[in-house]
């Protein structure tokens, strides 16, 4: 297993470029099992996540080509098999994704059912509600979902809480019923809206992705498509914080600006100077860092998978910071790891108090999920001494080249394989 070592203490300055979004581009590879022809991905970021996905869907029955460097072609004219196993679900929760597809191509589906996962229970109730909403027979048995229809038919859907991946399985069975979709009270995410410009490409008519409510007229099949990935905001704030954190000056190419207005937002309360000019975005840290709240609260709110990077910050705070976790019920695990390299956090329910201190010690550290990783990198760049990152697998989830990209601005940061 790979760790990550760090030397802390140097500011980072320089540029990087931005990969694709990971939660982008799960969905959209998916949405490639509602089509026959072949879809073409370009700006496809190389992490896990992605290999799982594409041995996903060629367990499924579809053909993955890699056709050059973040290229991928998908053609989905043998999709024909139905299940799902427990070992890729397991890896990869957004395996859920595939319900829809199964459902509008093929009629069944099997899939494992997604157990909690360390941030929390993360049911996917709504997803199964909304699918028998369609006409799904669904069915819980020996850990899988096991559902099927004869034709899934519109139907008026109120999601209980705006859920991303539940919108985005919803819009893609919707897409191939019979009749007209409304889903009510939808997540907002910028991903949610990207899967229905691609779905909008592939023929689909789906209105109104980016409001809480979104209406989807079925059609009788959809085309493919040629997609470039959106950029990754999650991996945008991440910079800007290493550069807030490091006093540093980190020029972050091609980014969405207006996907990150929370997280800017805040940064700039914590005293960071962020120019935004065009698809770049030029952090500039500060001696001081400010105390500051946040709660994370579902788009446009402060994101939760920028909740634990945010905390880094806040470890170095001029005072003492009010973190609130209101999406996840078990996602402050950070905060033991952090507290060992010497921060003055007290976790009480889903609220974290942040007392800056004077500075973090490196240490050995295990990293827990996917964002948790990323803000023990964060913590080890900021900190004295050597920090030694366990249990990295989460990290190569979502980030790209993270070491190079780092090492590039300036740190001091290596991977080694035990
Ligand atoms: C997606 C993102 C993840 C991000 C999260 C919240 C992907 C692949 N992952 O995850 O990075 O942290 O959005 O922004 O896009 N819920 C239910 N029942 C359901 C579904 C969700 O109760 O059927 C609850 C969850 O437990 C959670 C909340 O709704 O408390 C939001 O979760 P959701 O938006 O569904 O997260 P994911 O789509 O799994």
């Amino acid at each position: 297993m790979d760790k990550i070592i760090i030397k802390g203490g140097k500011s980072l300055k320089g540029e990087v470029k931005i990969s694709g979004a990971k939660n982008a581009a799960l969905p959209i590879l998916i949405s490639s099992l509602l089509t026959d022809g072949t879809c073409k991905y370009n700006n496809v970021p190389a992490l896990n996540d992605i290999k799982s996905v594409n041995f996903l869907l060629e367990n499924l029955g579809a053909k993955v080509v890699k056709t050059g460097a973040g290229s991928l072609s998908i053609n989905s004219e043998n999709f024909n098999n139905h299940k799902t196993s427990y070992e890729l679900v397991r890896k990869m929760r957004a395996s859920i994704l595939v319900l829809g597809p199964l459902l509008a191509r093929l009629k069944k589906a099997e899939v494992s059912f997604p157990g909690g996962c360390a941030i929390g229970a993360r049911p996917v109730d709504l997803h199964l509600k909304g699918l028998a909403a369609l006409g799904a027979k669904i069915e819980i048995k020996n850990g899988y979902i096991k559902a099927f229809c004869s034709q899934l038919k519109g139907a008026d859907i109120y999601f209980d809480f705006p859920t991303v991946t539940g919108a985005e399985n919803l819009m893609m069975a919707a897409s191939l019923a019979k009749g007209t979709t409304v889903l009510k009270n939808c997540a907002k995410e910028p991903e949610v809206i990207e899967l229905a410009d691609v779905l909008n490409k592939m023929g689909a008519k789906i209105k109104g992705a980016g409001t809480p409510t979104i209406e989807i007229i079925g059609v009788k099949e959809l085309k493919p498509a040629e997609v470039a990935i959106m950029p990754d905001r999650i991996e945008v704030g991440t910079f800007i914080i290493a550069a807030a954190l490091t006093n540093g000056d980190i020029l972050i190419k091609g980014c969405a600006p207006k996907h990150l207005e929370a997280v800017i937002n805040k940064l700039k309360e914590a005293g960071a100077d962020i120019i935004v000019k065009n698809n770049n975005i030029r952090a500039i840290g500060n001696k001081e860092i400010k105390s500051a709240d946040i709660k994370t609260l579902p788009y446009p709110g402060f994101p939760t998978d920028m909740q634990a990077q945010f905390m880094v910050l806040m470890c170095f705070g001029n005072g003492v910071s009010m973190i609130e976790e209101s999406v996840f019920e078990n996602r402050l695990i950070h905060v033991s790891e952090l507290n060992r390299m010497g921060a003055d956090i007290k976790v009480s329910g889903n609220k974290a108090m942040v007392k800056g201190v004077k500075f973090l010690s490196g240490a050995p550290v295990m990293a827990s999920d996917l964002r948790a990783s990323a803000s023990l990198v964060l913590a080890g760049l900021a900190a004295k001494g050597v920090t030694e990152i366990n249990r990295i697998y989460h990290l190569d989830r979502g980030y790209e080249n993270i070491e190079a990209k780092f090492s590039a601005l300036g740190a001091d940061i290596k991977r080694i394989s035990v």
